[in-house]
């Protein structure tokens, strides 16, 4: 499936090292990971600086936010965390996304204006990756084949039309990735000013890609990585050489804003039921309507990893976080299983029992429907009351996000529910769970923070 031209430069990749690991309260569950992934507890950045950000901005927005643009359904969702997962486990095995249709990983990209030098262009943010990169003209579209195509195949937004700010890195580097789903970018890398939400971070390390296997929105020009910093991908040298002797950490955008003292080490994202938007704040919180500040749930951050196989070059980590438990009408299940937190995918996959329980308490009950891999009921349905706790708060789902009238099954006339089976796991916590918090990644002190919001 790789491109060929792209496919013979792939050398065993590896995952950096994410630093000494403190035991984790769940470190029996951490140590059990399924088949294909791997746990890490990672150290905080700015674990100094963080604290006191967070104590002076936790009921305070930042003053450098912006609004973030959707992009829904598709081919184009390729990266949702559900997306990722299932193309995985068909090569490594376990089970629970490979049956995710299209209808099911019709998830929600968001996009961040970025100016780039002196050129705006749409960006996706990732928080399944570290790196920064926009397409120049002039660069290859590469289709699944290897056959160079048109750019239009690509499907980009605008490319950029100059070179480095401040020329290459020297000595000289390249960025290649490939993302979960296969898509493959590569380029040159080199310093320009990037500027976010007001925030000009200098002289970034950058990839202007001249390669790229890509399924594009034809909106956005590349992408804005949000993972944890040790997770980069660049190399020595501008050949093809992707290997562990040639990697280099660098810093990826979000880091070097810290560093260069611009804001705290915290980021937020607040995401707004079927709208187009939502809100990204850089070092401090976003503002999200009926978002309760007098309650902030406070988690260790786990990192999980997807474990490269011989001949490809994943690169891909989530922010991960373990609940105490999750409740259904009357029901609680406190066991401790670890979560995916992502804005990307729609449905909540949770452990096939509970899932299964949940579904059977919508009245009427949700049957499975296998050609989806979710759960379909009437569209009137009566959704159950559930909330899952986290950091020893309940966070409520709105009904109104538990039943998807919009996502009707041809044949029976029933709509999908939110709540899906995650097979053997990880596990995730998608649309329907961060439309109803505000989510903040407090990467300097490694922790994931939540603040719930009122029904809106
Ligand atoms: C892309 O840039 C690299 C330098 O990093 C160069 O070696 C390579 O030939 C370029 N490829 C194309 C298709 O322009
Ligand atoms: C951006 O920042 C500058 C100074 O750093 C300030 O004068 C200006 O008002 C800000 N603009 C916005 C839109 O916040
Ligand atoms: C992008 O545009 C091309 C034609 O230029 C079209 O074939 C493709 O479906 C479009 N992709 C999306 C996601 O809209
Ligand atoms: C996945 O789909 C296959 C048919 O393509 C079906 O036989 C199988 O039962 C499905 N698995 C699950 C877990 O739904
Ligand atoms: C948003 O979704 C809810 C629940 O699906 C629906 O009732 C409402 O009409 C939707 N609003 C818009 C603006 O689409």
């Amino acid at each position: 499936m790789l491109p060929v031209i792209l496919a013979g430069l792939i050398a065993q990749s590896i995952i950096p090292a994410l630093g000494a690991s403190a035991a984790h309260p769940h470190q029996d569950v951490l140590n059990a990971p399924p088949p294909g992934f791997s746990y890490r507890i990672p150290q905080g950045t700015h674990p100094w600086t963080s604290s006191a950000a967070v104590k002076t901005n936790k009921h305070k927005h930042s003053e450098n936010v912006q609004k973030i643009r959707a992009f829904r359904g598709g081919k184009t969702n390729a990266r949702s965390v559900a997306a990722v997962l299932g193309a995985h486990q068909r090569q490594v095995g376990g089970f629970g996304y490979q049956n995710i249709s299209t209808t099911t990983s019709y998830g929600t990209q968001y996009a961040a204006e970025v100016t780039w030098h002196r050129q705006n262009l749409w960006l996706l943010l990732d928080t399944g990756s570290s790196d920064t990169w926009a397409v120049r003209e002039n660069f290859k579209c590469i289709d699944y084949s290897g056959q160079v195509v048109s750019q239009g195949a690509c499907g980009f937004g605008p490319t950029y039309r100059s070179g480095f700010q401040y020329g290459h890195v020297t000595p000289e580097q390249h960025m290649f990735i490939q993302y979960g789903d296969g898509e493959i970018v590569t380029g040159p890398m080199g310093l320009s000013d990037i500027t976010v939400a007001n925030i000009t971070v200098s002289m970034q390390e950058v990839c202007l890609a001249n390669a790229t296997y890509w399924y594009g929105n034809n909106l956005t020009s590349g992408l804005l990585g949000l993972a944890y910093p040790s997770l980069t991908n660049a190399y020595l040298g501008s050949s093809v050489d992707h290997d562990f002797n040639t990697q280099v950490e660098y810093s990826p955008l979000f880091t070097t804003m810290v560093d260069q003292g611009l804001v705290p080490p915290i980021f937020s994202v607040a995401i707004d039921r079927n709208s187009s938007t939502g809100m990204l704040a850089w070092g401090g919180i976003a503002p999200a309507t009926g978002a309760d500040f007098s309650q902030v749930a406070t988690l260790d951050l786990i990192i999980t990893n997807l474990i490269d196989l011989p001949a490809t070059a994943y690169e891909y980590s989530f922010y991960t976080i373990i609940p105490d438990s999750w409740q259904y009408d009357s029901v609680s299940d406190t066991r401790k299983l670890p979560y995916i937190v992502d804005s990307g995918t729609t449905l909540c996959y949770l452990p096939p029992q509970i899932a299964e329980a949940i579904n059977n308490a919508f009245q009427p009950a949700a049957v499975y429907l296998w050609m989806y891999g979710a759960f379909f009921t009437s569209c009137n349905a009566t959704p159950p009351r559930i909330s899952v706790k986290l950091g020893g708060i309940n966070f409520y789902f709105n009904p109104v996000d538990l039943i998807y009238r919009n996502m009707v099954d041809p044949l029976t006339g029933m709509c999908m529910t939110a709540i899906a089976s995650g097979g053997s796991g990880p596990f995730i916590l998608g649309d329907a769970f961060m439309q109803n918090a505000v989510a903040v990644f407090d990467v300097g002190e490694a922790k994931m923070r939540f603040v719930p919001r009122e029904f809106y």
